[in-house]
């Protein structure tokens, strides 16, 4: 599928999953994919210390929007930007939008809406939804992407609209929710991207996930990404020594046997994942995007380029299906 076309199917995009599976490093490698394909790009993040701007080299992120990765240049990149959304800028923007500017700052300082949140649970989640919506529909970006919060929550965050919806019957909460809602089950409008590792929990994990949200939510799901696969290094994992010899290396005593320990392990962890892979394949019948595991300490923007071009070789790879298509046979 040409990588223009996978990016425009939806203007937001969800990146959801279970805890550490790299929700927060996808949605950097999706914005930067994006980016380099030519189309403006907002990253929005909900819960703080996510890590985000920090794969971009840049300052944490606030309510007000920031570029984290610069375009331009020969080849007419766009710009990422970023910012936060928090249910208090969210409901303070709310109010103010709606003249009530004097209330507004005392309203969410006071706690008020912790109160409100513990009599109405979902409406917290409901204001930044609603805001994702409104940059949507403003089109604040041609993609939006959300790194959202982690699994368990996903589907609560997700679910929100649906439950506001059937317990407020009126008034601007209910006009939100309904909104929200038509967002988030607009295939066109809206994928959500779900994330996991090639391991037997995250991947029985994520094929839970996966038909909760198509299911409870009625959310579209786009391409699964499988991130952290080892990847071939070639030689290395058939003959070290022979790569060792090649690079005009002599290897002393005990390397090479530690050389041959490391391809054991590369070449059973390589087998575990790919064991993985097709487990997912059965359950999950949603096409697949697979991001390498990048060897380093902490991850920069050059890694998130990597990680960019690996995504956009997975969706040049995939077939070109429509939008829409679902995890329900
Ligand atoms: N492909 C990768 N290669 C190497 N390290 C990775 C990769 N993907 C993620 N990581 C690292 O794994 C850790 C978790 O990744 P990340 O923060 O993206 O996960 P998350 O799902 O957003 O986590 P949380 O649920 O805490 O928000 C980070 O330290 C990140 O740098
Ligand atoms: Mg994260």
């Amino acid at each position: 599928m040409e990588p223009a076309q996978f990016l425009r199917s939806s203007r937001v995009v969800i990146v959801a999953g279970k805890g550490g599976v790299g929700k927060t490093t996808v949605t950097a490698a999706l914005a930067r994919m994006a980016a380099v394909e030519g189309l403006t790009t907002l990253i929005v993040e909900v819960e703080g210390k996510s890590g985000l701007s920090a794969l971009f080299g840049r300052e944490p992120l606030t309510y007000d929007e920031v570029v984290l990765a610069a375009g331009g240049g020969p080849s007419g990149a766009a710009d990422v930007r970023g910012r936060t959304i928090t249910p208090d800028d969210a409901l303070l923007e709310y109010l103010e939008d709606h003249g009530l500017r004097r209330v507004s700052k005392r309203l969410v300082s006071s706690g008020a809406l912790d109160v409100v949140a513990t009599a109405a649970p979902g409406i917290k989640d409901i204001l930044i939804l609603g805001k994702i919506k409104q940059l949507e529909r403003g089109g604040a970006a041609d993609l939006i992407v959300l790194d959202a919060p982690a699994a368990g929550h996903a589907i609560t965050f997700l679910m929100s609209a649906r439950g506001l919806l059937d317990a407020v019957t009126m008034g601007p909460i209910h006009t939100q929710a309904r909104e929200v809602l038509e967002l988030l089950t607009d295939a066109e409008r809206c994928q959500v991207m779900l994330v996991t590792l090639p391991e037997e929990t995250p991947v029985n994990e994520l094929v839970d996930t996966a038909f909760a949200l198509e299911d409870r939510v009625g959310v579209s799901l786009g391409p699964v990404v499988v991130n952290g696969l080892y990847p071939p290094v070639p030689g290395l994992d058939e003959d070290p020594e022979a790569l060792a010899a090649e690079a005009g290396v002599t290897l002393r005593t005990g390397e090479a046997e530690a050389l041959r320990d490391a391809a054991r392990f590369r070449l059973a962890r390589r087998a575990l994942h790919e064991e993985q892979l097709g487990r997912l394949a059965d359950r999950l019948p949603l096409p697949q995007l697979h991001l390498p595991f990048v060897f380093r300490p902490a991850l920069g923007p050059a890694d998130v380029d990597e990680l960019a071009a690996a995504l956009r070789e997975g969706v040049t790879a995939l077939p070109a299906v429509p939008a829409g298509r679902g995890a329900t046979p």
